[in-house]
């Protein structure tokens, strides 16, 4: 060993720290560190375990209304039940965070509200457990392990005037040497140290945390403060890459990259690593390793002054989602002196810090990260209202900004131009060049991005090869190969000669029973749900409401003529499975639904104020806006302000008074916060939300969590984890065992039980297009001119044979919008060949229209298959 041995610093992430599997390979790593020659001494940094910061959260939310203890409870289990795996006494070992968080949280639930100094405190709980159990863990294992506690390592720097909000919960350090430490660490007898990531102290000595994220930056600062030979950090991902690679399966591993080039990867999107934990680093010149938990072996990203190849290079394509534009147009006052600094000042008043910049003569556009802003629509309209002092601003939500990333970008736009093209259709609100020359960005449609970053990935790196730069490519790194084509096991590859047969009659939507039998099969059994309602709007088709209704679903409408077409199916259908959820519909229209033996869903007062004879004596159930969507589009969120739909939260108590004068009785209440979701929790926090409500409404015996379940449509997308959804929903069961939990999805049910046949028509090349033109377009399916949605297209006449060329999609609509797919692979199509368009079970002929006085195509409802039940 070294005589005077060095450090290592390790950062394990919350999916690193989460099992005992990942708590096995901490343990190697480190004792491999100990042996290695140049290191002697281990610093371990985690993360709080996976879910468990934003759980936290969740109790600080919950807590002024005193309705924490599920959430406190659930993190209690989490941390007894990885406790268990790892053999360590959890209840001991925890006993002090755990009192604290109960203690806090009563704390906050007393005085109804919950300061930033006591959330730091709350939040830093999270670490505090992980690296507890951790240590005890690794401890036995080898022997040496010290746990510290992060506050008596990090102090921040003091920032008077800063909001409390920054001073407890987004602090900084200063990435110094600390000699004091390195003498303290160097007595010790253990050569490893673990501790926390994103908790330090104050002067004071409190609590504070480095902001979300913060671990990383915790990690650097430790590496900087001992003069780390170098830092490690940990993660679910081998490194940075070429493109997101959950995104884009060739995207290649990234060897190699100087600081500014990962910084610049870093704040542009790639969310491997936090872009504040690079400048320590980068200021003492210690390497940065990025590393794979689950895949140890692998050698990952190395970040260090000097990269490979010093020439100009793009090395990566990025996008970074959820932006907002704002653009400014000063009031008619050309070349007005001050104009720039005083609408900056308005940001700077509201606390806002801009991204990019455009200037114009007459015009300036910003844009603003939501990674370092916070921006909630009111917090938007104080802004414009404020900048509306200085000229006249629009704010454009929902953006992306895509961003080449390199070296001297600028110096190679004309071998770009090529790929630039992708852009030719797309609105751009933005173009910007760093002044480093290290990107060119724009800024777009955020549903467009995806499909441009695929796209231009393709065309920039589509032929690069491994070499001194460029690792393996993610589909090689993860072992599971995509499937050359998408949905290799989908259902309908086997049903090929079939299809092609009915396509013989024109456009076709067909669908499988099979799938339409496991979906619902799969949404029956959920242990935590009692009702399951189909939404209708997705595809009223007869026969599938037949499978459907046979297989004991209720449905749910939203007009008359859907309720009309359900009691004209099923006559006999009892009230229980029917369900009412108009919107902004005329008064008639409750009158009728109550007539026909439906539940009704109310989402307004209005009509209680004005038509309260209607809901005399009668029983609603309520939809409330959860102010939170969520979901595939903006226009399929469904919470907040800009959302027409359901009461806010504010409104309730007006509403239980309504509906006490007139003796309605509120026994439900709903909430759909938007559609194709595919995170497990959103559910469960929808039910926590509801059963708050349920203070105003002491009848309330039905929570109705909406529908949304997304299914995966793009290759490579993770499916919704239903066991996650069904488990935490059955936690909530436990606090609220008597009331009823209904769920109301459409997509999920029959999304992928259908798909498109349409005949190729003609084929055009225009410059470097290619088209490909079928009988059908946008009168059979919108989607994907309405919401950018995608929908995998394969060749079904010539399944199996290689992609080819690279095509637009189109149908015979007079728009120009009606382009089915972009930019998709195919074998070389010829007239009659019969392409096939996935995942169009759900809101496809459903939505279709007679626009150009072209049918839309028809439907069949395939035969069972023998297997079948
Ligand atoms: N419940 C309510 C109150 C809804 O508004 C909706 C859908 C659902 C349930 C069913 O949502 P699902 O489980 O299908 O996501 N046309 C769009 C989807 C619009 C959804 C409208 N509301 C699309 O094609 O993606």
């Amino acid at each position: 060993m070294a005589t005077n041995p060095s450090w290592v610093v390790l950062k394990f992430g919350g999916t690193s720290v989460s099992s005992r599997g990942r708590w096995e390979t901490i343990a190697e790593v480190i004792s491999e560190r100990l042996t290695e020659e140049a290191t002697g001494r281990v610093m371990v940094v985690c993360s709080a375990l996976s879910g468990v910061t934003n759980q936290l959260e969740e109790i600080i939310a919950q807590a002024p209304r005193g309705a924490h203890h599920e959430v406190l409870a659930a993190i209690v289990q989490k941390h007894l039940r990885l406790g268990d795996d790892l053999g360590v006494d959890a209840e001991l070992l925890l006993h002090e965070e755990f009192s604290a968080l109960e203690r806090l949280a009563l704390g906050a639930s007393l005085v109804g509200e919950v300061s930033p100094r006591v959330q730091a405190q709350i939040l830093s709980c999270g670490e505090l457990m992980s690296t507890r159990l951790g240590a005890a863990f690794v401890g036995g294992l080898l022997k040496e392990v010290r746990w510290m506690d992060a506050r008596t390592l990090l102090r921040t720097v003091a920032e008077p005037h800063a909001s409390l909000r920054r001073r407890y919960l987004s602090a900084a350090c200063e990435a110094s040497i600390d000699r004091e430490l390195q003498a303290r660490l160097a007595g010790a007898s253990e050569r490893v140290v673990m501790t926390q990531g994103f908790i330090a102290s104050n002067d004071a000595g409190e609590s504070v945390l480095l902001g979300r994220g913060g671990s990383d930056t915790s990690a650097a600062y430790l590496a900087a403060a001992l003069q780390a030979e170098r830092l490690e950090i940990w993660t679910d991902v081998p490194g940075m890459f070429s493109a997101n690679p959950r995104q884009v399966a060739t995207a290649r591993l990234l060897k190699r990259l100087d600081y500014a080039e990962a910084q610049e990867l870093a704040t542009m999107g790639a969310r491997v690593l936090h872009p504040r934990c690079l400048g320590p680093v980068r200021e003492h010149n210690i390497a940065l390793h990025i590393r794979c938990t689950p895949e140890p072996r692998q050698e990952g990203t190395v970040i260090a002054a000097q990269a490979v190849g010093q020439g100009p290079q793009v090395k990566a394509v990025s996008a970074k989602h959820g932006v907002t534009v704002i653009s400014m147009e000063t009031l008619g006052m050309w070349q007005q002196v001050g104009f720039l600094a005083d609408t900056f000042a308005v940001f700077k008043e509201h606390g806002l810090s801009i991204d990019m910049v455009a200037t114009s003569e007459s015009e300036v556009s910003v844009t603003l990260d939501p990674m370092a802003n916070a921006l909630d629509p009111a917090a938007l309209a104080r802004l414009q209202r404020d900048l509306g002092r200085t000229c006249k601003a629009r704010i454009v939500e929902g953006c992306a900004v895509v961003s080449l990333v390199g070296r001297q970008v600028r110096s190679i736009l004309s071998q770009l131009a090529p790929a630039l093209n992708v852009f030719e259709e797309q609105q751009i609100y933005l173009v910007s060049q760093s002044a480093s020359d290290l990107n060119l960005s724009f800024v777009v449609d955020e549903a467009q991005a995806d499909r441009l970053v695929s796209r231009l990935h393709q065309l920039l790196f589509g032929e690069q090869g491994p070499d001194a730069l460029f690792g393996p490519s993610w589909e090689e790194l993860s072992g599971r190969v995509l499937p050359q084509a998408p949905f290799a096991d989908a259902w309908w590859r086997g049903r090929r000669d079939e299809l092609l047969k009915l396509a013989e009659q024109g456009a076709t939507y067909a669908y499988s029973p099979e799938t339409l039998r496991t979906q619902a099969a799969r949404l029956t059994s959920m242990a935590s749900i009692d009702r399951v309602f189909f939404a209708i709007k997705a595809n009223p088709n007869p026969e599938i409401l037949r499978l459907l209704e046979a297989r004991g679903l209720g449905f749910e409408c939203v007009s008359p003529g859907e309720v009309a077409h359900i009691r004209e199916l099923f006559p006999q259908l009892e009230t229980g499975r029917l369900l009412f959820t108009p919107n902004f519909a005329p008064r008639r229209e409750y009158e009728q639904g109550f007539e026909a033996g439906a539940m009704v869903t109310l989402d307004n007062l209005y009509p209680l104020e004005a038509w309260p004879e209607v809901f005399e004596g009668r029983e609603v159930l309520v939809r409330v806006d959860p102010g939170q969507g969520a979901g595939h589009h903006r226009y399929v969120r469904t919470a907040g302000p800009k959302s027409k739909f359901g009461v806010s939260v504010e409104e309730l108590p007006r509403l239980a008074e309504l509906a006490e004068q007139i003796n309605l009785k509120v026994v439900g209440l709903h909430a759909h916060v938007g559609s194709g979701v595919r995170r497990a929790g959103t559910w469960s926090s929808t039910a926590v939300f509801l059963a708050q409500c349920r203070a105003h409404f002491p009848d309330v015996r039905w929570l109705n969590l909406g529908g949304g379940l997304g299914v995966p449509e793009r290759p490579g997308q993770e499916a919704l984890d239903l066991g996650a959804v069904d488990a935490s929903l059955a936690e909530f069961k436990k606090a609220h065992p008597t009331l009823e939990l209904w769920l109301e999805p459409g997509r999920f049910l029959v999304s992928e039980a259908g798909v498109l046949l349409a005949r190729v028509t003609q084929l055009k090349t225009k410059g470097a297009y290619h088209y490909v033109g079928l009988e059908t377009g946008m009168n059979s399916l919108i989607r994907p001119a309405l919401y950018g949605a995608y929908h995998a297209i394969v060749n079904l006449t010539r399944q199996g044979e290689a992609p080819e060329v690279e095509a637009e999609i189109v149908g015979p609509i007079c728009e120009s919008g009606d382009v089915l797919g972009h930019a998709r692979w195919l074998p070389r199509c010829a007239e009659g060949d019969v392409l096939l368009l996935a995942n169009a079970g759900s809101y496809g002929r459903a939505m279709s229209s007679r626009y150009n006085l072209r049918e839309p195509a028809a439907e069949v409802m395939l035969p069972a298959l023998e297997l079948g039940e």
